[in-house]
């Protein structure tokens, strides 16, 4: 190779430099224009801090790209940028996701490991200490440690000796802390199980089938038991309790209640533990669901479960001896039911005229619009991987997807044999919406 010959690493790192020059003040500028996220409504923006875990933000590295809208020319005209400054943009957001992605999967290793919950002690870790602790190949120990440090979740000092991780209090919380609301570590695991069925979800995106919540597995099954939990311990109770006509029958001596699609039983332990003169059933489809909601409920004895459809309600309730249920709730589970009219129909039987039924589920926009905020773009993302082809794993679905509309609830409302539905009082509730179905 003679002097002066450009080498492939060269040409790369000519190459890196030139966009980062490129990228750098468009980013700048893009950065300063976003949004300060406090002047969004509260519900959003714990959606916001709880789906989309972004460990550098605000970090002394963090790039925030705006998004493109639905008309780039508007956008560029008004951010005073050209089309070759609106493509640099556009190649840094992408390459910001790719980096958010590859961040959140090294998330899922420390949650996954145990490696956060040994560094929430606090303590300022060696790398060998760190090691001991957790039973980690030193040497991914190191790469792992690192990597945390530089994407802005732990702190490192360097004492001269010897680097100290260290995992901040805040940052223990949002990893480690289950019974906090801004617990946010497994959402990485719903990441995870999505990806590693992309062959299977490649097929049916081309041939029309589906991916069940079973093939899913553990990953997709315990991200959502633990994101939902501490909402459904902490603030479930008092959320209902502030809605009168739904407390008052919730309140009845020997109140019947039906859970459906309830999951790791998080919600049906926290309504007994709401309303601890009621009976609460839950029904779900999946096994291995019962089975930790079982151990999850273990020395309750106003809970119980069945392994049934929410279709069979009226049936496993025992409305033909023991007369029908009080109330009945489906909590983020009907968008993925391939027949939600069946499941509403069921429930109408199985519920008293003076009973309540209360679905709870993503606080989507009424309609569609192409600059959707961030509750649209994650659901769309979570229908895309999970609930869709979750759904349409079963023939004959009616397909719904996680961005169930609220028109399209009060369709299958309708169709059921109830006479619409209502929006309930409950704000800041994570990012659902609560809706009662009218008799
Ligand atoms: C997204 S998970 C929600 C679980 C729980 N409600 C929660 O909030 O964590 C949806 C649940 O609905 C269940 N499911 C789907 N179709 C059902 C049906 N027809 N009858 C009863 N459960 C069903 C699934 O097995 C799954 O556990």
């Amino acid at each position: 190779m003679s002097l002066g010959e450009d080498t492939a690493s060269d040409r790369a790192k000519r190459l890196a430099g030139e966009v980062g020059d490129a990228v750098r003040p468009v980013a700048a500028a893009a950065r300063d224009q976003v949004i300060p996220p406090g002047q969004d409504d509260p519900a959003r923006i714990v959606l916001f801090r709880r789906v989309l875990l972004s460990p550098s933000r605000g970090s002394r590295r963090r790039t925030t790209i705006r998004r493109m809208s639905a008309a780039p020319d508007e956008a560029a005209a008004a951010a005073g940028v050209g089309d070759a400054a609106e493509v640099d943009a556009f190649a840094a957001r992408i390459f910001q996701q790719v980096l958010d992605g590859m961040e959140a999967l090294a998330v899922y290793v420390g949650d996954r490991l145990g490696l956060y919950r040994v560094l929430a002690s606090g303590d300022a870790l060696s790398i060998d200490e760190f090691a001991r602790r957790t039973g980690m190949h030193p040497r991914y120990a190191r790469e792992w440690l690192e990597q945390q440090a530089v994407s802005g979740i732990l702190t490192a000092q360097d004492d001269g000796d010897v680097v100290r991780f260290r995992l901040p209090g805040a940052h223990a919380e949002v990893l480690a802390d289950e019974r906090s609301l801004a617990y946010t570590s497994p959402a990485a695991r719903m990441l995870v199980a999505a990806a590693s069925r992309l062959p299977e979800l490649l097929e049916a995106y081309r041939g029309g089938g589906g991916v069940s919540w079973e093939q899913f597995g553990a990953d997709a099954r315990d991200a959502q038991g633990d994101m939902n939990r501490p909402w459904f311990e902490r603030a479930l109770g008092a959320a209902l309790a502030g809605v009168p006509a739904v407390h008052e029958v919730l309140s009845r001596a020997g109140a019947r209640l039906a859970d459906v699609g309830c999951g790791h039983g998080w919600s049906t332990i926290a309504l007994a533990r709401a309303y601890p003169g009621a009976e609460v059933l839950g029904v779900d489809v999946d096994a291995p669901s019962l089975q930790a909601a079982r151990l999850h409920a273990a020395g309750m004895p106003a809970v119980s479960f069945r392994l049934a459809a929410g279709e069979d309600l009226a049936d496993l309730a025992g409305t033909r001896q023991n007369g029908r249920l009080d109330a009945a709730f489906i909590f983020e589970a009907l968008h993925d039911m391939p027949d939600p009219v069946g499941v509403l129909r069921a429930i109408r039987d199985a519920v008293k005229d003076d009973g309540v039924v209360v679905v709870m589920d993503e606080a989507v926009a009424d309609r569609f619009a192409p600059d959707g905020d961030e509750i649209d773009r994650i659901m769309y993302a979570y229908s895309l991987f999970i609930c869709l082809p979750d759904s349409m794993s079963t023939p004959e679905s009616v397909a719904t997807g996680t961005v169930m509309r609220p028109a399209t609830l009060d369709a299958y409302a309708r169709a059921a044999g109830f006479s619409g539905t209502e929006v309930l009082p409950i704000d800041g509730f994570a990012a659902f919406r609560f809706y009662r179905l009218l008799v």
